[in-house]
């Protein structure tokens, strides 16, 4: 049966690959974003890819309740994925976080309330901190580091209190490291997968923060498109929080050989000092998503490096 979804950051990394899944699977989509880390040409390329399918661009801010007004009249059902997703510029303009992050999230779940539909919040792996344990499992005290982590979970904490005070089907699907085709490469922002195969494709040397000891749970953002509709779709109730990752855990410097091998470089890295509110270890446990959506990732970390340099050889050249 075809339904109309709204996707807030829809011409996003993430958000485009969630647009596409819909467009494949039959829906109808109408994106709200305000591109300011987005980019129209990621949705062309969805468009192209696609073919067919009906799309709709809002262009306008979650920050503001008729713009988001607009975009949801007849949707079904809100991913919400606007953010502004960085650590350091969290840093840097914290108040500028807040108001998209958590600004924006109450304004999306006000107009889900008013319109009784479900929503899929993006959370953030972020909320879990620093903490000693091999596995972030979802019932672990949150502890975040940085204030793009406390935006993020502020968010989650308004998913709660909305499903519980409105009654509204929420799922809160936590992130790792989601990685893999149309993330910006060239920004100080850019996520570090996307960084190194920009550095290497560019003959620059890559750039380590820290000794590149840091593990991470490394993400395929096909899996996680397909998790975040599996979480829209899948009957739920109340607020439920998931874990969407691989529970993989791979070091950056494990990443770097293996780019470079893509590669064919010896290019040897640059290391600078270790980022403020960067975590050491991140890997989850993902039993809860397993028994309550029947998600399994099926793209592992070599494979989607493999797909993703591809992409930026061929994109980048
Ligand atoms: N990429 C990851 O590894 C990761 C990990 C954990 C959580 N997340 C979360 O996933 C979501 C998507 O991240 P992404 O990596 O695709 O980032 P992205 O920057 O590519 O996408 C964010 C999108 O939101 C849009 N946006 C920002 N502020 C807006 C506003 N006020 N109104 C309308 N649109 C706005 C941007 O233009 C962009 O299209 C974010 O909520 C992020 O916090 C991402």
């Amino acid at each position: 049966m075809t339904v109309k979804y709204l996707v807030t950051g829809g011409a996003g990394f993430i958000g485009s690959h969630v647009v596409e899944l819909m467009l494949r699977r039959g829906h109808s989509v109408v994106v709200l974003d305000n591109f300011s880390t987005g980019k129209r040409d990621n949705l062309d390329q969805v468009r192209r890819a696609v073919g067919t399918g009906e799309l709709l661009v809002v262009e306008g801010s979650i920050t503001r309740a008729a713009d988001v007004a607009r975009a949801a009249g007849g949707c079904r059902g809100i991913v919400h994925l606007a953010a502004l997703p960085s650590v350091v510029r969290s840093v840097e303009e914290p108040l500028e976080s807040h108001d998209h992050n958590v600004t924006g999230t109450v304004t999306v779940l006000d107009r889900a309330r008013r319109d009784g539909i479900k929503v899929v919040y993006a959370g953030s792996s972020s909320a879990y901190g620093d903490q000693d344990a091999p596995y972030k499992r979802e019932d672990m005290r949150e502890m975040p580091l940085s204030p793009y982590a406390a935006s993020k979970l502020a968010g989650e904490l308004y998913c709660r209190s909305f499903a519980r005070v409105y009654g509204l089907p929420i799922v809160v699907t936590r992130f790792f490291n989601v990685f893999g085709p149309r993330q910006t490469p060239d920004s100080p922002y850019s996520g570090v997968v996307a960084a190194f195969c920009f550095a290497f494709l560019r003959g620059k040397p890559p750039r380590i923060d820290g000794d590149g000891s840091q593990s991470r749970d490394f993400t395929y953002v096909s899996d996680v498109a397909r998790g975040v509709l599996l979480a829209l779709e899948t009957p739920t109730t109340g607020c439920e929080t998931v874990n969407l990752a691989c529970a993989g855990n791979h070091t950056i410097n494990d990443l770097l050989s293996i780019l470079r091998g893509h590669a064919g470089s010896n290019l040897q890295p640059i290391h600078a000092p270790p980022r403020t509110g960067d975590v050491m270890h991140s890997r989850a446990d993902i039993s809860r998503i397993e028994t309550l959506l029947g998600f399994a990732p099926e793209v592992s970390f070599a494979e989607g490096l493999r797909l993703t340099f591809d992409w930026y050889r061929r994109t980048y050249r």
